[in-house]
């Protein structure tokens, strides 16, 4: 069998244990971590999460190949940046001002450029960001299922575009590439596609209809 990336999911909150169910689902080892001590989460991790290991975050991204971050975005911006060296790295972070506060820097731009900027030594994929926790759960499912849904993935490293795609798709969506991370805004809020769960049909009209209203 397929030896699959070792993944870290950074945020036991709201979306970080249901990408890591999701993910574990698909066969992928995952590590989940807070900012704190893995042992206040080890036990809700082993109910909630079963087969994922609760670490520290620098341990769980040690290990990894992947890191997801699952934490608010305003959170990030106090994450040292080296800690990421090397890594994939998945965006599933929203700029949320309600919850986040108003960022300066992320204020009328795309967000995850904003992270890959911080993260200059990772390479940085927006992916599981725009389909709420539930329904990411609730509406995974096999590739060839005629309700499956699909999902964005956007980022200006191939190889690790690629990789992403690839988890998109064994996590239970279909995968659609965006250009470059830029083009990745349309999965932000405000985009034609933030919040909404579409076949991949759906979504391509979502895009186009877009495209169109902005020229
Ligand atoms: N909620 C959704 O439906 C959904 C779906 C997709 C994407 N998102 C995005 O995912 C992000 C998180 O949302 P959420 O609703 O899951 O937030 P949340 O429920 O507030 O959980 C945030 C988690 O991040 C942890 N955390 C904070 N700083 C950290 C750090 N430096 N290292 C490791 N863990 C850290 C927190 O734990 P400690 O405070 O104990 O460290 C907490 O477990 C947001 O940007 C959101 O837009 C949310």
């Amino acid at each position: 069998m397929e030896e699959l990336s070792r993944l870290a999911v950074l945020g036991a909150g709201h979306a970080g244990p249901v990408i890591a169910r999701l993910a574990i689902k698909a066969g992928y080892p995952v590590a989940i971590a807070t900012s704190g001590d893995p042992e206040d989460i080890a036990l809700i991790t082993e109910l909630v999460i079963p087969g994922a290991r609760a670490r520290w975050a620098a341990d769980a991204v040690a290990n990894a190949d992947i890191v997801v971050l699952a934490i608010p975005l305003h959170r990030f911006l106090d994450l040292d940046p080296g800690l990421l060296n090397g890594k994939v790295v998945v965006d599933a972070m929203n700029y949320w001002p309600a919850s986040d506060g108003v960022l300066t820097p992320v204020t009328g731009g795309g967000s995850s450029e904003i992270v890959a900027r911080r993260l200059a030594g990772s390479a940085v994929v927006k992916a599981l960001n725009h389909i709420g926790y539930h329904e990411l759960e609730d509406r995974a499912r096999p590739a060839g299922a005629p309700d499956r849904r699909a999902a964005g993935v956007a980022g200006d490293d191939p190889v690790a575009v690629a990789t992403i795609a690839g988890l998109v798709d064994r996590v239970g969506y279909d995968p659609v590439r965006l250009e470059n991370l830029r083009a990745g805004r349309v999965l932000e809020p405000g985009g034609p596609v933030f919040g909404t769960v579409l076949t991949l049909p759906e979504f391509e009209r979502a895009m186009r209809e877009d495209a169109r209203s902005l020229t």
